[in-house]
């Protein structure tokens, strides 16, 4: 990456330099990042609307238009705020997968019946929790789970997450696939389908939904793998015979470097339209990732700028350990200056203060001098971060705002 492309493929609308200084949903980050101090997830509520209101202009531009939901993926974010705001929007529901998080999505404002509940390895004790909550949609994900909540909700209707052995990423990035050639915990597989929809008949279950997500961070080079999938997928619904939902999942990524186009929204509503246009079915996708990653930065405080061998190293003061993709799944977080310069760049590693060896925020970031820098900012912060966050070192505080 070149100097010009690092200050300029993430600039948008409400992410800019102007006269030197780095804007963030209309504020000053330096103004931020003095008033609320470091580390600090600050979130914009404007562009986690622009990004629902995308995807709704995307679906409602093709023939899925009012038969189509979105139920965000509470996993991504759940900070409180983010969540009364998303109520309040109207625009989503909730894509749940503990009884932890139906509890706080309910004390943020939502109904139950706008819930769907998806998650593996649920305990008796979890199921039972769940079975309180009139109108949840539960997505059961293994013959287990058919058994137990048939007997705690028998003639109620159900959905079954499958399992196609196919799955979809971010540039092929196995890890970030949740099906495939490898076998997974996720849903249940051809081979034991018509086992599950016995079990579900003995409890007097109808099943009315099928729900698949198989992976994260799709972008537009894998939107034909997508199509396959969901092609594939009619297996599982012709099986039923007549299902009213079938569930996509989420996985909608977003650039997050200068090499990633955006997802194109009209040939992903497209691809949507060609599977389900023919069919009298309803659409829902749980997009997490889509919705706040991108409406997200994490300002943090510069520690120290060092020259170790051949690297100069840039440390902050919070570690993977609060933002842990990098770490775990090599989605890189660009860091930005809160100041941009013409003055040439060097090659730095911003590295965070946990003591492990992954705990590398960016290798070979492009960043001005820093002496008269005191902060940096990662873009991309919004989602699966300070949800993830641990308090490994003791380091495990952060602070959260959402702007408006
Ligand atoms: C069942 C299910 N739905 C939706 C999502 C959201 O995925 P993403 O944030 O990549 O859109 C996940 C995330 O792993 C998931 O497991």
């Amino acid at each position: 990456m070149n100097q010009q492309s690092y200050y300029r493929w993430w600039q948008r609308a409400d992410l800019y330099y102007q006269r030197e200084h780095l804007f963030f949903a209309g504020h000053p980050v330096q103004g931020l990042a003095d008033q609320f101090g470091t580390p600090s997830f600050v979130y914009s509520a404007a562009r986690i609307k622009e990004n629902l209101n995308r995807l709704h202009a995307a679906l409602n531009a093709t023939h899925l238009a009012g038969r189509y939901s979105f139920h965000y993926a509470m996993k991504a974010n759940r900070f409180a705020p983010l969540l009364t705001f998303l109520k309040q929007t109207g625009l989503c529901g909730i894509d749940a997968c503990s009884p932890g998080e139906v509890e706080h999505a309910v004390s943020c404002g939502f109904n139950p019946a706008e819930i769907s509940f998806t998650a593996s390895s649920l305990s008796t004790q979890d199921l039972a929790l769940l079975a309180r909550y009139d109108g949840i949609f539960m997505d059961c994900d293994s013959l287990h789970a058919i058994h137990c909540w048939g007997q705690l909700k028998p003639q109620t209707k159900i959905g079954i997450r499958v399992n196609p052995a196919m799955g979809i990423g971010r540039a092929a990035n196995d890890k970030l696939q949740y099906a495939g050639e490898v076998t997974t915990k996720f849903g249940i597989y051809q081979e034991q389908f018509d086992e599950a929809l016995e079990i579900a008949k003995s409890y007097g279950l109808t099943v009315s939904k099928i729900h698949f997500h198989t992976g994260c961070g799709y972008l537009t080079p894998q939107l034909e793998q997508l199509e396959r999938l969901i092609a594939h997928c009619f297996w599982f619904v012709d099986r039923v015979g007549q299902v009213e939902r079938v569930n996509i999942g989420g996985g909608l990524g977003v650039p997050h470097v200068a090499t990633d186009q955006p997802l194109s929204l009209d040939q992903w509503a497209a691809v949507l339209q060609r599977q389900f246009g023919a069919r009298s079915i309803q659409v829902e996708i749980e997009p997490g990732d889509y919705i706040v990653k991108d409406a997200g930065l994490l300002l943090l405080g510069k520690t120290f700028v060092e020259q170790k061998r051949n690297t100069v190293f840039v440390g902050v003061d919070a570690g993977f350990n609060i933002g842990p993709e990098p770490a775990y799944y090599d989605l890189p977080f660009q860091p930005v200056p809160l100041r941009c310069s013409d003055a040439p760049c060097t090659a730095v590693s911003v590295v965070g203060n946990i003591n492990e060896a992954l705990d590398v925020w960016y290798e070979q970031a492009w960043l001005p001098d820093l002496a008269e820098h005191r902060h940096l900012a990662l873009i991309n912060a919004g989602a699966y971060s300070s949800a993830m966050a641990s308090n490994h070192c003791m380091r495990g505080q952060f602070k959260e705002f959402l702007l408006f």
